[in-house]
């Protein structure tokens, strides 16, 4: 078999014309958004994908279109998160139907692809030495197919939930360039704002796109006895002077959100009045008001 680096020309794939329709068609879907906002972390496990599904469901709450773009290719875990792992994706001429959660919210992820809950996503590459180059174009491709065609209709705010990692964002921001805003999650640990602190470079000073906050999650605990706020990091820097970004967000630890997510139900909608509720609802009201202001 021969790799792609021994193909003369585009061997008649017609490779640049597949993109470029592509591209085309991820722009006319795009200009039925009205928002585009990326929930991003350098550091893994802090909370971006409970995050993203909590605002979401709180922005649809509040009557606005919502989809989710599950941009974490290779541990996609929104569709979990929302409750439609087991939704069958309807595939029409024009695009697929993305999976609708039980308020409306629309889901694209590789998840609704994989045939089966043991199945990790494999790219295969010819050899070891190209496996790398191949992975990251793959994962590219599979998300400019999520956004381009998956039929989302007008929406008022597309949310795209990122893998760890700050090298993610010049990814997505080569499919949308005009990228409306990041959020950046962070827990208050020193070894999260060192890493986390990278990806508010690479967004506010490399990339120039705007940060509409920081949402510090895992902020505090309420002790289900007393009613004490504990905190459970040591960190003793806030973030807004980690990063020298607004905080528009402190989220508790709520054992109660961990098993929402597991159960696919969403949180916010099943108990509005904790303080984790109402921290992530005042998160989905600050990036409304970024975006009227
Ligand atoms: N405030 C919170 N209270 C309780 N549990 C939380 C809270 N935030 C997140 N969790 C739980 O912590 C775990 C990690 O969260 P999540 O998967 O959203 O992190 P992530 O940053 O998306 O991870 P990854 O980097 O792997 O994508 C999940 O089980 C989630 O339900
Ligand atoms: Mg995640």
């Amino acid at each position: 078999m021969k790799t792609y680096t021994e193909l003369p020309g585009d061997a008649g794939s017609n490779i640049i014309g597949q993109v470029n329709d592509q591209h085309s068609r991820l722009n006319k879907r795009l200009s039925f958004v009205e928002h585009t906002v990326a929930i991003m972390s350098g550091k893994g496990g802090v909370g971006k994908s409970a995050i993203t599904a909590n605002i979401a469901t709180a922005l649809t709450q509040m009557g606005c279109s919502v989809g989710i773009v599950d941009a974490d290719i290779n541990g996609p875990t929104i569709a979990k998160m929302v409750g439609v792992r087991n939704a069958t994706l309807e595939y029409t001429t024009s695009g697929v139907n993305p999976a609708i959660d039980s308020l409306g919210t629309k889901i694209i992820s590789m998840d609704l692809l994989l045939p089966n809950d043991d199945s990790p996503v494999m790219w295969n590459a010819h050899s070891q030495k190209d496996a790398f180059t191949w992975r990251s174009t793959m994962e590219v491709s599979a998300l400019r197919e999520f956004i381009a065609d998956t039929q989302w209709g007008e929406l008022n705010y597309l949310l795209l939930d990122l893998p760890p990692g700050s090298e993610r964002l010049p990814n997505v921001i080569e499919l949308i360039p005009n990228l409306g805003g990041v959020i950046i999650v962070t827990i208050p640990s020193d070894v999260s704002h060192l890493i986390v602190k990278k990806s508010v470079t690479m967004t506010r000073d490399i990339l120039k796109v705007p940060i509409i906050g920081v949402v510090e999650n895992m902020a505090y605990y309420i002790c289900p006895h007393c009613g004490e706020s504990e905190q459970l990091f040591a960190s003793e820097q806030t973030p807004d002077n980690a990063f020298q970004s607004t905080t528009i967000g402190k989220i508790p630890f709520d054992p109660k959100l961990s098993h929402c997510s597991d159960s696919g139900t969403p949180y916010v909608n099943i108990y509005p009045e904790t303080d984790t509720s109402k921290s992530l609802i005042q998160v989905a009201k600050k990036i409304q008001s970024f975006f009227r202001t």
